[in-house]
């Protein structure tokens, strides 16, 4: 079974009362999504709008759960202290996270709904997959409401320093939450580095190597995993997807209409400040002033999909990036040339593949991003091995695409050689790097992640029985 705050569709209210379900955002779902249509079994999250009281049913091979928050919940709990506190904390203070003790209550207590929900529908010894920030106390409370589960966690964004993460006012119940599972994956090595010293730090807890050495009431101790499991994608899923006729042919009719003959630069985000969206459009920007590019031959597709936007950090930045973009446009843009197109809304997967296809040059310029699934997704469509990835070294994916042009956004003249680098790269220097890239998402795809996740589980579980009979 898994548990995320989000299902892997939305209810969508229309403005004349109909309701729809479409795909959530996010990598999570991007990531979870097939690996659970392949398995089959229990999704239990939240429909994704407010008062919605929605009984279980079954999509596919997944049978779907709804859980309800109510408006103040979704203000408290998920824009408060899911999005304004643990979020920003956990992307090293990109944005300064606010703390508030009633957003503490109302996470306490949707956590523990989540737990609730999910121990009434487990199977005795049952495994359960708890997911990601907005539900680090699920796996406390699920153990103790029900013992016999076998219970895992997965941080999908990163896990900052203890300089950082001791900011947080509930630092330790936090902690104390997470480690009520029996695995604990993070993105990166670094970030189980993070959380195990914390855990020293805040608990006096023993570490051993990948292991926690929680101190039972007997004096005995229980071994908790806590390592790193690299996320990824659907790779073979959207390798099949691209080379379907149709998303051909609209990649085709997207090079036609941005102009034959021009380079197309992509960015391809949540419109969420972690991106590094300004970084971008700066480097852009002063690469078109520079004369070192120029809007004759080169345009930048930026699609921001809609996300968290009652978030007021979220606003300031969507008004900053549009106001850039505007200027962009003015000052280098004529009528037959754009500078930018920006594109703010979420597109289905064949978009997106189309877009991948069509595009020469894909800009990944995070501040900080647990993995960044959008830069595997861009190799994984390129079977003609083309195309160049520019890649964050501050996104996880970078600990495996070594191929990628690596690069710091915050240094622009870095970033500005890189673009010019990648706008300029040969077609055989093109092709070696990107079957490299490719080789890599191919063997290390969501279904060998997740599997590896679950034999960590089923191993501890081995353990548990074994100590348990002794
Ligand atoms: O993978 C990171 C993640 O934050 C998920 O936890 C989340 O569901 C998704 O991206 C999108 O964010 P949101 O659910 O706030 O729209």
């Amino acid at each position: 079974m898994c548990i995320s705050n989000r299902l892997p569709v939305d209810r969508v209210i229309a403005d004349d009362g109909t309701a729809q379900w479409k795909t959530s955002p996010g990598g999570l779902v991007t990531a979870m999504e097939p690996v659970m249509r392949e398995q089959g079994g229990a999704w239990v999250g939240w429909p994704g709008v407010a008062d919605e009281d929605v009984e279980p049913f079954s999509d596919g091979t997944i049978d779907i759960y709804p859980v309800a928050l109510s408006e103040e919940e979704v203000q408290d709990f998920y824009e408060g202290f899911s999005n304004d506190t643990i979020w920003p904390l956990y992307h090293d203070v990109i944005a300064p996270p606010a703390y508030h003790r009633e957003w503490w209550v109302a996470y306490q207590r949707v956590n523990q709904r989540f737990a609730e929900a999910a121990a009434a529908i487990s199977a005795n010894g049952a495994t359960v997959w708890v997911h990601d920030y907005q539900l680090q106390l699920v796996p406390r409370i699920l153990r103790s409401i029900r013992p016999d589960l076998t219970i895992g966690y997965f941080n999908h964004i990163p896990f900052p320093a203890y300089g950082i993460f001791s900011q947080l006012p509930w630092r330790k119940q936090i902690i104390n939450g997470v480690l009520g599972a029996d695995v604990i994956g993070f993105q990166r090595p670094a970030d189980a580095g993070n959380f195990q010293r914390s855990v020293r730090r805040l608990l006096g807890y023993e570490t051993k190597s990948a292991r926690v050495l929680e101190p039972q009431s007997d004096g005995s101790f229980r071994p908790i995993v806590a390592k790193s499991f690299p996320i990824s994608i659907d790779s073979a899923g959207f390798e099949r997807l691209a080379r379907q006729p149709e998303v051909q042919a609209r990649a085709k009719e997207i090079r036609s209409q941005l102009g034959e003959e021009k380079t197309i630069i992509l960015g391809v985000d949540r419109l969420d400040y972690t991106k590094g969206i300004r970084h971008r459009l700066k480097a852009y920007g002063e690469l078109l002033e520079d004369g070192r590019l120029s809007v004759e031959n080169t345009t930048l597709v930026q699609v921001a999909s809609p996300s968290r936007e009652r978030v007021e950090t979220y606003r300031q930045l969507r008004d900053e990036i549009e106001l850039t973009v505007g200027r962009l446009n003015g000052d280098f843009g004529s009528i037959a040339d754009t500078a930018v197109h920006y594109l703010h809304h979420g597109y289905p997967r064949e978009e997106m593949a189309a877009l991948y296809l069509a595009a020469d040059v894909m800009l990944v310029t995070a501040l900080r991003d647990g993995m960044n699934l959008v830069a595997k997704e861009y190799a994984a469509t390129r079977f003609d091995r083309r195309g160049v990835l520019v890649l964050s070294e501050f996104a996880g994916a970078s600990d495996e695409l070594k191929q990628a042009l690596l690069i710091n956004p915050h240094d622009i003249e870095g970033l500005k050689d890189a673009i010019v680098q990648a706008v300029t790269m040969p077609v055989s220097e093109q092709e070696k790097r990107m079957r490299s890239l490719r080789r890599r998402v191919a063997e290390y795809d969501v279904a060998r992640w997740s599997r590896s996740f679950l034999n960590a589980l089923e191993e501890s579980h081995a353990r548990r029985l074994v100590a348990e009979a002794a």
